[in-house]
């Protein structure tokens, strides 16, 4: 029937046109027989041109590629059913993609188009080809409380005010010098952490404990290791160790353990897939209590922020005003970043920007140096010859007789080499930050359309048996090339460790300084083994993250002569 219509309907317009006489059926056919020629002539030329275009699309969208795969979505809410019923979402995408066998796929949430990726070489091809496109952040609920309305360089999307902090950060912030000026400041800290694990070692409560040997105790290595990197980043921002009167033993007092506490709380859900985030008309709703957490967690860490950069900022602008220019001297970076101005002598960040960048540079030192090295550890402890190896390294270069100092590592490849093993298998997130695409292109010969995030897998990049021989096994002679000096970062994006292009880390130096400090001075500084009663260390992965699933918890004795070990 309906072909019938169409033959007459167009067999009609040929033939008949000439005549004005036109005999079509239906509510073309209404309308034809009550007008005359020039309407008729107009009513099917549009028709025609309608269909020439619509042919011409059909044409053109075949020609596009299409997206990557990935699982069918439903209307209007994408793939979020899925995304709220398979929780944790990182290990529902790992296995989706393993049973589609793909190394790129996309999901949709709400409109977005997440793209998560495994393979390197399409990573670079995001990162390096097409950095340009993609060097954006989206706009999470998460990150607009962290960097107090997208303030802060880490979480800006692209734009001014991400040049801005970028620039701020790069040249004035975290430069060499400015790094060579708080070296005293890191050793401190390095010298602090020995001190509260040998503290710990002699501590008279470990006494009666069965591993107590020569002096020797069960120490909870993540404890030292977020402490450590709290202490170091609270002394170069504020130049302080603790916030409140801290312990005599060098270890965390509950003030710390409180803001070391909320800065992985923010961590963990600055990119959580809160649904707001692709339904941002139910936020209101707080569907998944991810903003309630939030809130409180940045509440905890802006108290202690604020009241010391408020404090600090009305010091250097009394000083100013009374004596027209600085008298100060910066002593930290907290004074840096209040102290820095523009041509025209006036501040170039407001009292919000130097809160949000602060609390950036904190959220962004704290945990890789940390999770690092408490796999490194565990890794280590349950192949000893592997500790064996790194501790011999560290006595034929340091000896015995000093500490570990940043000037020894270019020589302390194995031991860099264990850090960079563990970045590889033991990521601290599934994901890079997301990376947002500002126009429609193509990659890999997929379709990735504007505003797409892009999320390269951590683990499906560093655990890649595409890439890495027995990619499971903690080894990290796999890092060493002979001659060549062994660095943290990985621009290849084999894995990830610092990342590359326009948003790669500001930070590489001073996190690849923190994370193999912390590991050199643990491992020089004491004999590590399986507690008492165990004979291996449990090295599940946690369910819901990348964290060992439970703390590492490890016998030291201290191995150099008791001098060696910094006092109270
Ligand atoms: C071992 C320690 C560290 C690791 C593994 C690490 C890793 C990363 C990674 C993977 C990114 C995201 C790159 C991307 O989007 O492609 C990043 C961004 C960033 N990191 Fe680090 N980081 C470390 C330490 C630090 C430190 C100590 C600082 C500064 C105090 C820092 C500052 C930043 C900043 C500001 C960004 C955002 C850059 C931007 O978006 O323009 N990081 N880091």
């Amino acid at each position: 029937m309906t072909n019938n219509t169409t033959s007459t309907f167009s067999s009609s317009f040929l033939n008949q046109w000439g005549s004005g006489k036109i005999y079509v059926t239906g509510l073309a056919g209404f309308l034809l027989t009550v007008t005359f020629p020039t309407t008729a002539f107009i009513f099917l030329a549009s028709i025609l041109i309608y269909f020439i275009q619509f042919r011409s699309k059909l044409k053109l969208r075949k020609k596009k590629a299409s997206l990557p795969p990935g699982p069918v979505p439903w209307p209007i809410v994408g793939n979020i059913p899925e995304l709220v019923t398979k929780k944790p979402a990182f290990r529902w995408i790992e296995m989706l993609m393993k049973e589609m066998n793909t190394d790129i796929a996309c999901i949709r949430l709400g409109s977005t188009h997440i793209i998560p990726v495994k393979c390197p070489i399409i990573a670079r091809e995001f990162l390096k080809k097409q950095d340009a496109i993609f060097a954006s952040r989206p706009i999470t609920m998460g990150t607009e409380y962290s960097s107090r309305g997208f303030l802060s360089v880490a979480v800006a999307p692209w734009g001014d005010q991400w040049k801005k902090m970028r620039r701020v950060v790069a040249s004035e912030v975290i430069n060499p010098a400015r790094l060579r000026w708080l070296l005293e400041k890191r050793t401190d800290e390095a010298d602090n952490l020995v001190r509260y694990v040998y503290n710990q070692c002699m501590s008279s409560d470990q006494v009666n404990s069965p591993d107590v040997n020569c002096g020797g105790a069960v120490v909870n290595v993540r404890v030292a290791t977020r402490s450590y990197s709290g202490n170091v980043i609270r002394k170069l921002m504020f130049n302080k160790r603790y916030f409140g009167e801290g312990r005599s033993d060098g270890g965390p007092g509950a003030e710390e353990e409180e803001h070391v506490g909320a800065l992985f709380t923010v961590l963990s859900l600055l990119y959580a897939f809160s649904i707001s985030d692709y339904i941002p008309r139910l936020r209101c709703l707080d569907l998944d209590g991810h903003e309630k957490i939030m809130k409180a967690a940045t509440k905890i860490v802006n108290r202690y922020h604020d009241t010391i950069i408020d404090e600090r900022i009305k010091q250097w602008r009394d000083e100013e005003n009374e004596f027209r220019c600085p008298m100060k001297e910066p002593e930290d970076l907290v004074d840096v970043l209040i102290s820095l101005k523009d041509n025209k002598g006036k501040p170039i960040l407001s009292p919000d920007e130097i809160k949000a960048q602060s609390a950036d540079l904190i959220y962004a030192s704290v945990d890789n140096p940390s999770n690092a090295v408490e796999w490194a550890m565990a890794e280590m402890i349950n192949q000893p010859e592997l500790l064996l190896k790194a501790v011999e390294e560290i006595d034929r270069v340091v000896g015995k007789d000093r500490l570990v100092q940043e000037s020894d590592f270019p020589k302390l490849n194995y031991v860099k080499a264990c850090a960079r093993e563990a970045f590889r298998l033991h990521p601290i997130a599934p994901f890079n930050l997301p990376h947002v695409s500002n126009v429609d292109t193509t990659v890999a010969g997929y379709f990735i359309p504007k505003g797409s995030h892009v999320l390269l897998m951590r683990t499906g990049l560093g655990r890649n048996p595409n890439v890495w021989d027995e990619p499971l096994k903690f080894n990290p002679e796999r890092h060493l090339n002979g001659s060549t000096e062994v660095e943290l970062s990985e621009s290849e994006l084999r894995f990830i460790s610092f990342s590359t292009g326009r948003r790669g880390c500001v930070g590489v130096s001073l996190g690849s300084a923190m994370t193999t400090m912390l590991l050199a001075r643990l491992l020089q500084g004491f004999n590590w083994t399986v507690p008492h009663g165990e004979s291996r260390i449990d090295l599940s992965e946690s369910t819901h993250d990348l964290f060992l699933a439970k703390a590492l918890h490890a016998h030291a004795t201290p191995r150099l002569p008791a001098h060696m070990y910094p006092k109270n």
